[in-house]
């Protein structure tokens, strides 16, 4: 067990008198990521609004504690040690999704960022909306797809969102149009002129997405056509985060490199490559993020040796090893 270095009594008591049953010491990330690995957070936050976001922050800026955002945890590595500081959910509160403006051959809808990609994608079909279908099996929530630029062979985030809403560093919350959005591959980037990075995290509280009115039937027709082929190829049924790397310039992807180096099916500890998709990693019950960790070594050792591509991870990694170094 990791003992608490960042988070005084006094802090403690603060985020308590501020939260309420809302704020959780010591919270095990497995909890809070679809590998359903990770140490635990010293605070896990559930804030409600954009003005609690806001407090947070800055009280968190006073004392000295670091913080972080986690949307689904879909995408995110915790290491065993857990994570130092404050770890800071949108989820369950900021999950409204609404129609803000129909007409015949358009329409925005917004979603906060803590609602889930799927119930955006259901709410689409529903209404008979266009454009969301790609995302169908993207797990995880409307801001950490719109940070990472999600998207599958049917499309990206890139094509839909609008617009967004964020919380910058000095507190300012601001919308910002598609000019300022520097879209790239698995990675969104705000104009330097909006968000300087080097003044710390910004916070995407709500994106506006463009869609295209159409039949529901055959919004529902294609989505299910869609989910089955992803079923077929992708492993569904044991906790993973997605493709673990990014596919490399070049054309070939991460999936087949490793698979061609022959790595599907290799484990360590509880975690194994997946033998259905080879750039997943499974766990197959439990596993620890080191076991992950290590195997990501391997993939990345071994498809180096053999093709000369560095494979770059895709999923997020942070917090420290036990009775070890934080990384961020
Ligand atoms: N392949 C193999 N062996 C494998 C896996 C794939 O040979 O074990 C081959 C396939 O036969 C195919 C090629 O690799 O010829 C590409 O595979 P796939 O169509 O599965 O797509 P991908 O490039 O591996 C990308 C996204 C996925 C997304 C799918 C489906 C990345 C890193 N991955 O995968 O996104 O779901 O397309 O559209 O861009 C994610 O980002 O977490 C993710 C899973």
């Amino acid at each position: 067990m990791t003992i608490s270095m960042t988070i005084s009594i006094d802090h403690r008591q603060w985020l308590r008198d501020r939260f309420g049953r809302r704020v959780q010491f010591d919270e095990p990330m497995a909890r809070h990521t679809t590998f359903r690995v990770g140490g635990p957070a010293e605070a896990f936050v559930r804030p409600q609004s954009a003005a609690e976001i806001r407090m947070l922050i800055n009280g968190a800026a006073q004392r000295g504690i670091p913080w972080a955002i986690v949307g689904g945890g879909s995408n995110l590595l915790v290491k065993d040690g857990g994570i130092t500081g404050i770890v800071i959910a949108l989820t369950p509160y900021f999950k409204e999704i609404s129609l803000v403006l129909r007409e015949s051959r358009q329409a925005t809808v917004s979603a906060q960022a803590g609602a889930g990609t799927q119930a955006l994608c259901r709410f689409a079909i529903e209404r008979g909306l266009q454009g969301m279908n790609f995302a169908l099996g993207i797990p995880g929530t409307v801001g950490g797809a719109v940070v990472m630029n999600a998207g599958t062979a049917a499309g990206w985030m890139q094509t839909v969102v609008k617009k967004i809403r964020v919380l910058l560093p000095g507190g300012e919350d601001r919308t910002v149009d598609p000019k300022g959005l520097n879209w790239a591959y698995r990675r969104l980037e705000l104009d330097p002129a909006i968000y300087d990075r080097s003044s710390g995290p910004m916070v995407i509280l709500e994106a506006f997405l463009g869609l295209v009115p159409a039949d529901p039937a055959r919004l529902k027709a294609e989505a299910d056509a869609l989910l089955a082929a992803r079923n077929s190829r992708q492993p569904t049924r044991l906790p993973n985060a997605g493709c673990v790397f990014k596919n490399p310039a070049g054309g070939v992807s991460a999936g087949e490199l490793i698979d061609r180096a022959g790595l599907k099916g290799t484990r360590v500890g509880g975690a194994e490559i997946s033998t259905k998709h080879a750039n997943f990693i499974v766990n197959t019950g439990h596993a620890r993020a080191a076991d992950i960790l290590e195997l990501m070594t391997r993939v990345q050792a071994a498809v180096g040796e053999r093709f000369q591509v560095g494979l770059e991870p895709e999923v997020v990694v942070v917090g420290k090893e036990i009775n070890g170094q934080e990384s961020v």
